[in-house]
This record gives structure tokens, sequence and C-alpha cells, in this order.
């Protein structure tokens, strides 16, 4: 049941190849939060195919939405705000979820919310982490975005350093597809490192700020595996993830130095990775700092934490009008 100073949010993603619709209370407990995944879809094109996604959004968003307040039991009357993802992500995946809020926020006179979908990523710890409040860095690991982030406050941010190439899953999508493991790469790379040993070296990006940099080492795991077909590839892999996981706590070590600030979550999918959440946990150890990650099923695409950030601009009385479009390559502070 509702109370009456509850605000229940409904959220709506589609920006790449899941479409999900959520409810969340007061930005942090989540009432329902369904994910229908296209992974099956792509997987035998070695990739997500944009055309087919956006097909595939607008097939189940509606059975999608009617499954997440049937399982939340609430009424349309009852939803405070309409949050929707509006980038950065495929232009026409975007559109779906854009264009379905608009018309539901118009129809049933409901505030709209265009949310970023980095914020998003953020904000999954706020549902996880029931005390988690700003300031703190967030280490943004996505399959389109990797970025070092310090958060001022709940819809206030600063870039620290972004990656200079392919972000994060980027490179570990290329490294599966390229040693035959296909998509989407990154779980696949993570249990194949499991049985091998990082014993190749790889060259490590050496930037003097805190920027990143995959594509050195991703084009040397490709051209070392175009070398020699044979190369054991578990070594190869167990490599590739070893290097990754220093290039990331080396970069939020030097961040932590820099700002003095000891409490940092992790974002995005590849915080799903538990060799790179162990890293992290070591330097936690070395450091004394304070380490969140979002639970497993929230690391990646979810309409609950794109609720939960819109939460923080509806009680800042911010919204969008129905001009609200997507945009593709949106950045964290042009929202
Ligand atoms: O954040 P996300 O769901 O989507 C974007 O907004 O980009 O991240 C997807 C990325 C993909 O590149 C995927 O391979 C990677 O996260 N990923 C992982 C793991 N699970 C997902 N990378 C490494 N290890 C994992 N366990």
């Amino acid at each position: 049941m509702k109370k009456m100073k509850d605000i229940l949010i409904m959220g709506i993603e589609s920006s790449c190849d899941e479409t999900s619709v959520a409810i969340v209370k007061n930005g942090r407990e989540v009432i329902s939060n369904i994910i229908d995944s296209q992974i099956s879809i792509h997987e035998k094109y070695g990739g997500v195919v944009p055309e087919i996604a956006s097909r595939n959004h607008v097939e189940v968003i509606s059975s999608v939405t009617e499954e997440a307040l049937k399982q939340a039991n609430i009424h349309w009357s009852e939803i405070d705000a309409i949050a929707c993802t509006y980038g950065p992500g495929l232009v026409g995946a975007l559109l779906v979820g854009v264009s379905y809020a608009k018309a539901l926020s118009y129809a049933l006179n409901k505030t709209l919310i265009g949310v970023n979908h980095l914020e998003g990523h953020i904000a999954a710890n706020y549902i996880t982490h029931l005390d988690l409040k700003p300031p703190f860095l967030t280490l943004q690991m996505s399959g389109g975005n990797t970025q070092l982030i310090l958060v001022k406050d709940y819809t206030s941010f600063e870039i620290l350093g972004k990656t200079r190439d392919d972000a994060v899953g980027e490179a570990f999508d290329k490294v599966a597809r390229v040693i035959g493991l296909g998509y989407p790469g990154g779980p696949k790379v993570e249990k194949l490192a499991k049985t091998g040993k990082p014993t190749i070296i790889l060259p490590k990006p050496n930037l003097d700020n805190l920027d990143f940099s995959f594509s050195g080492i991703k084009t040397a795991v490709i051209n070392l595996n175009h070398k020699d077909p044979n190369i054991n590839k578990a070594d190869l892999a167990a490599s590739f993830q070893k290097d990754v996981a220093e290039i990331l706590t080396e970069n939020v070590e030097k961040a932590i130095k820099e700002t003095g600030i000891k409490k940092v979550a992790l974002a995005g999918g590849v915080s799903a990775n538990l060799y790179i959440r162990n890293k992290f946990e070591e330097l936690k150890k070395k450091q004394g700092l304070e380490i969140f990650y979002p639970e497993l099923r929230l690391c990646t695409d979810n309409a609950a934490m794109i609720a939960a950030a819109g939460y923080y601009h509806y009680i800042k009385g911010e919204q969008s009008d129905l001009s609200l479009n997507a945009i593709p390559n949106l950045k964290l502070n042009e929202n």
C-alpha cells in the first residue's frame, strides 16, 4: 500500500537490447522490475543489431509495462511520474521507450522525466545500499562508456577521467568475439579466464591523468590470437582480465589520492565481473575504503535504476515536456 508521502515512479528503459519497466518507491525500494532481454535474438549475429532491437522493443513494451503494474499490484492512478531513458544508446531503441513514456504521460496526465542512462547505472547503487549518499566516486564500466565520476550530489556530476578509445565492456566483447566466445562477451571471458593463468604479457597504457585506454591491450590480444591460432585461449582471457582489472583499480587509487574521497561505487555491466570485484576488495583493504557494488541483477540494463535516478529529479521539481527526444550520444552533464 502507498502511504500519503510515498512517491511511486515508473521507470522505462530501452536504450539497447533490454526492454524493461519497473515501479520504484521513494527512489530506493523496487516494487517490480520486469526485464525482457533480447540476448538470444542477437546472439547469432555476434552483437546487437540496432534495427532488430528497435522492432523487439515495439513488440514487447506494452506487455512488459502491464506485467510491471501487475507484479507491483498497483493501479495507474497511484503512479506519480514516468521516468524514461532518453540517452545515451541506440537511437531507434531509445525512441521506442521515449515515445511510449510520452504517450503515457500525455494520456494519463503524469509527470514525465527524461533520465540519462549513465545516471541510472549510478542510481543502481542507491537501491542496493540504502544508506549510500553523495558525495562519492563512481567508476562507470559499461559496453558504451568507461568513466570515473565524482558524484557531488544526486543530480550533479564531475567527470574526472574517461576512456580515450574503447569502453571496457566493448573491449571484453571484442576480445570474446576474436577468441570465438560470442556475444555477450564479458561473462564468457570471465568464465574462460577462471580456467587459465595470467601468464601472457600485454601492453598497458601509461597515461598521466585519470583517463583510460583499452584499445592497445585489446589489439594485442587480437594480434597474438591471429599470429598463433593455437594460443591457449584461457591464459589469454585471464591475462587480459587481470590487466584490465589493474588499469581500473590503479586509476581509482589515483582518484582517491587526488580527491581525498574514500567512498567508491562501481556501476555498469562490467561491475558484474567477480574477478574485478575481488581486485576492488583488495584495494578496499589496502586503502581503508568503502566500496559499493550494485547487486548483480542491477548491474546490467534495467528500469529500476532509471526510476531511482528519476526520483531525485522529481523531488527537485525537475521534469521534461513532450518535446523530449532521444539523444544517442548524451553525456552525463548535459541533462
Ligand atoms: O552497462 P551495460 O549493461 O550496458 C551498457 O549500458 O553499455 O554493460 C554491458 C557490458 C557488455 O559489454 C558486457 O559484455 C559487459 O557489460 N559485462 C561484463 C560482465 N557482464 C556484463 N563484462 C565483464 N564481465 C562480466 N561478468
